[in-house]
């Protein structure tokens, strides 16, 4: 099959599927108007995992002293951290692009827009790019709220937030999400006096409670000040001196600090394209999608965070290869029944399916095993707080949820997300010999406690 497919955006959506077209022999343009990688790579989950492992480290040479290590005197050289993750980031970038020349596709450097569903003009050039499929995997962009004092200077998004050359000696971050914890916990590490303001009852309000419980309470022990439950009224003061106010139970409460960052969620970038003029229905800025990733408009396909839904790299991956498929001619639905979702935070979350709440509304009659983290030998020794979480269904025992928090837990939620994207039942999982002494022990027992038996715990 002679396919000529162009891919609008070269994100962890745009990028796999452009790889898998290729290496299924089609004739592949991908069109970028910044660095392949996208969020993602440049701005997102790679810069901030390097800045937070910076924070686990300081954390460790600092706790090291329970096991009598002791280090006199331990700084961050800002700047130099800063070059290391751009190091980072420029290596993986140069990796993509490089799989990109051997893999035989043509790069384009500039801004896509559809003129006709198959014909794209690329803004900058005038260049007029044709072929027979077209994939639309243009991202996200930070999203704002009607706020007074929003757009004031010193207010910063995710994106500003892993340029700054200097570190703000105190912060408050508006929103409970994880780019809200997972910079809190960065800005914390790196010296900053941090002030969390969550709308919900909850930080990570779609996660199941006991992970927000155990979340909030390992960053208050660290010292980051957490408020759930805020209405934001107004963000006031000169750049340096910025004044939050807020309700509280209808309480007026304020806080002031040198910067606010909003971290209230995240927008589909649909708009600018042409996507109306060539039929490509969007709902709320999301593009709509079948579960072949196929847009409303014949030949176009959408993935990644511009068609909404969760947006997550891997989750863009993933609808990125169900499109490829599709387009070569092999029948692939998108399946997000095991989707993992991972917060990079000390301690680690960790979750795949539904929460505890969710799964009681959907099944009924269910059954929760729980094991913490301190009942593990290896935890011990490796530090922090946790548990593992498992809920199954009660008819056959199906697993329809796992949740994790702890030292490692984004490593190991691959296995349940594999156990839940097999069927496997609770059972099933009890009985598979896990090795000790590991962490991963504990989804084992969680999985026996759920069955009605325990080991290590009680
Ligand atoms: P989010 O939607 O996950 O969280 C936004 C939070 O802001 C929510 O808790 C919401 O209740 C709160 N909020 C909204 N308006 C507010 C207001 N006026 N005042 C106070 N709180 C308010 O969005 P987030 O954290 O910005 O992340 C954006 C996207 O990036 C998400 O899709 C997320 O999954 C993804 N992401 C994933 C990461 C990971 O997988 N580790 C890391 C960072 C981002």
């Amino acid at each position: 099959m002679n396919k000529k497919v162009v891919i609008i955006g070269g994100g962890p959506g745009g990028y796999p599927a452009a790889f898998l077209l290729a290496q299924k022999g089609a004739q592949v343009t991908l069109i970028e108007k910044d660095k392949v990688g996208g969020t993602c790579l440049n701005r997102g989950c790679i810069p901030t995992k390097v800045f937070l492992e910076a924070s686990h480290i300081l954390r460790q040479i600092k706790t090291g002293s329970r096991m009598g290590i002791r280090a006199q005197e331990v700084n961050l050289d800002f700047s130099k951290l800063s070059r290391y993750k751009d190091s980072i980031v420029d290596g993986l970038v140069k990796g993509v692009e490089k799989l990109c020349e051997v893999r035989k596709i043509r790069i384009i450097k500039g801004t896509g827009f559809l003129e006709a569903p198959q014909k794209i003009r690329i803004k900058e050039s005038g260049e007029l790019i044709d072929g027979d499929t077209l994939i639309i995997a243009t991202g996200s962009v930070p999203a704002t709220i009607p706020l007074a004092g929003v757009d004031g200077v010193g207010v910063i998004n995710s994106d500003d937030a892993l340029s700054l050359e200097q570190i703000p000696p105190s912060i408050v971050i508006i929103g409970g999400g994880s780019i809200g914890l997972e910079f809190g916990q960065i800005f914390h590490a790196l010296g900053s006096k941090v002030t969390l303001l969550e709308m919900l009852t909850q930080v990570l309000p779609n996660e199941d409670s006991d992970v927000a419980v155990e979340l909030e309470r390992a960053f208050k022990r660290e010292g980051i000040q957490i408020r759930t439950g805020v209405n934001v009224k107004e963000i006031s003061g000169e750049e340096g001196q910025k004044k939050v106010q807020y309700t509280v139970q209808n309480q007026d409460q304020s806080v002031e600090a040198a910067c606010v960052l909003l971290a209230v969620g995240r927008r589909p970038n649909s708009a600018g394209i042409g996507l109306e003029k060539v039929g490509v229905k969007t709902e709320k800025g999301r593009i709509v999608v079948n579960g072949q990733m196929e847009t409303t408009a014949a030949g176009v396909y959408a993935v990644g965070d511009a068609v909404g839904g969760v947006m997550l790299a891997h989750v863009a991956t993933a609808e990125g290869h169900t499109a490829a498929d599709n387009i070569m001619g092999k029948s692939h639905p998108m399946d997000y029944k095991a989707v993992p979702r991972c917060v990079y935070t000390y301690p680690e979350a960790a979750a795949v399916g539904l929460t505890e709440a969710e799964a009681r509304k959907v099944h009924g009659e269910i059954m929760v095993g729980h094991f913490p983290l301190q009942a593990s030998g290896k935890a011990r020794m490796v530090g922090g707080t946790g548990f593992a979480k498992i809920i199954a269904e009660k008819r056959y025992g199906g697993i329809v949820g796992v949740h994790l928090v702890g030292p490692h837990v984004t490593e190991m939620i691959a296995e349940a997300a594999a156990v839940m994207n097999l069927e496997c039942t609770c059972e099933d999982l009890a009985y598979t010999i896990h090795p000790h002494p590991t962490l991963s022990e504990m989804i084992m027992e969680a999985a026996m406690a759920a069955e009605g038996y325990k080991i290590h715990s009680l």
